[in-house]
């Protein structure tokens, strides 16, 4: 049976239910992304192209080479990157720019868009998955600049955040850089409302995740006996998400069959919110000698340089 099957199975035959939260983004769940990121209340990206608008001459002006790759980690469509790019492309001599990502169909997106906005930038993407296909690149000799963006560490729980992040300086050499993107905290009711949208995309988006494992694999969850609760805890800095049954009820999937108590709750999602602090915390913990913070004016989201 595929992975897919195997993680759901798992995480709901576990003592709390859980799901992946990499499963979201199915075709579906991806065009839900894409509404969330256009909310007012989900504030993360305006915050970080105001950084990159503001602050990517500053952020370049720490790299003294003349030939760079910039190699990005769940690229997407690189709309965002571009704007950090234009910059690159004036500071540095010979730039590349590699972007990874699960998907091809979004690789092309984003090699047309970079190529049609920056015409002469060498573009080499990569498809698959990056935590693979990253060594293919081990051989490559020029200095890097990894870039891992959009606070997609955030929905890496606890300590495997700390192993992602150790993982990418293993895979750098010394004197190369990583500039990460990440939300930091701030007031609780920004941070709760960011994932409590009013018009209810995010609960469209938590939603979609039984929907898709009723169409690829064939499980019968009625999805309007489900509701998403989305909190934050100062205490820990994580927003959680989770879907509440709001009746006792037995799903099947296949020949497997799946008790809810009435507000059971399936744990869907961490979304971590770190501090400048707890940053450098981490930097130090995970092999780098350097880092600068570039916040927006609000100081809701940081891009995090760092050196090895
Ligand atoms: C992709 N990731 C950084 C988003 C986040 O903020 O954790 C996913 C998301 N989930 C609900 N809204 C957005």
């Amino acid at each position: 049976m595929n992975q897919f099957y195997e993680d759901v199975i798992h995480g709901l035959t576990s003592g709390q239910k859980s799901l992946p939260s990499k499963y979201f983004y199915d075709e579906r769940g991806s065009k839900i992304f894409q509404e969330i990121m256009a909310l007012e209340e989900y504030y993360l990206p305006e915050c970080e192209v105001e950084i990159l608008q503001n602050r990517s001459t500053e952020i370049l002006s720490e790299i003294p080479f003349e030939s760079l790759d910039i190699i990005e980690l769940g690229a997407g469509d690189g709309s965002k990157t571009v704007i950090f790019l234009k910059e690159a492309m004036k500071a540095i001599k010979h730039l590349n720019y590699i972007p990874m990502d699960i998907s091809p169909e979004i690789l092309e997106v984003n090699k047309a868009l970079v190529s049609q906005k920056l015409p002469g930038l060498n573009v080499e993407a990569v498809a698959g998955d990056y935590l693979e296909t990253i060594s293919l690149l081990k051989e490559r000799k020029n200095p890097r600049l990894l870039l891992f963006m959009g606070s997609n560490i955030g929905n890496f729980p606890g300590e495997k955040a700390l192993g992602f992040i150790q993982f990418i300086n293993d895979f750098l050499r010394p004197g190369d850089f990583f500039l990460m993107g990440v939300d930091l905290k701030k007031n609780p009711h920004i941070i709760r409302a960011a994932y409590n949208d009013s018009e209810g995309v995010t609960k469209k988006f938590n939603l979609n995740l039984l929907g898709r494992i009723n169409r690829e694999l064939g499980a019968n969850f009625d999805v309007e006996a489900f509701e998403h609760y989305g909190v934050y805890n100062p205490l820990t800095g994580s927003a959680l998400s989770f879907l509440v049954s709001l009746q006792a009820q037995r799903i099947s999937i296949g020949d497997i069959s799946i008790n809810f108590d009435r507000y059971e709750t399936i744990h869907t999602e961490i979304s971590q919110k770190y501090s400048l602090k707890e940053l450098d915390t981490i930097a130090a913990k995970t092999g780098f000698s350097w880092e600068r913070h570039f916040t927006d004016e609000k100081i809701y989201f940081s891009l995090s340089l760092m050196r090895k």
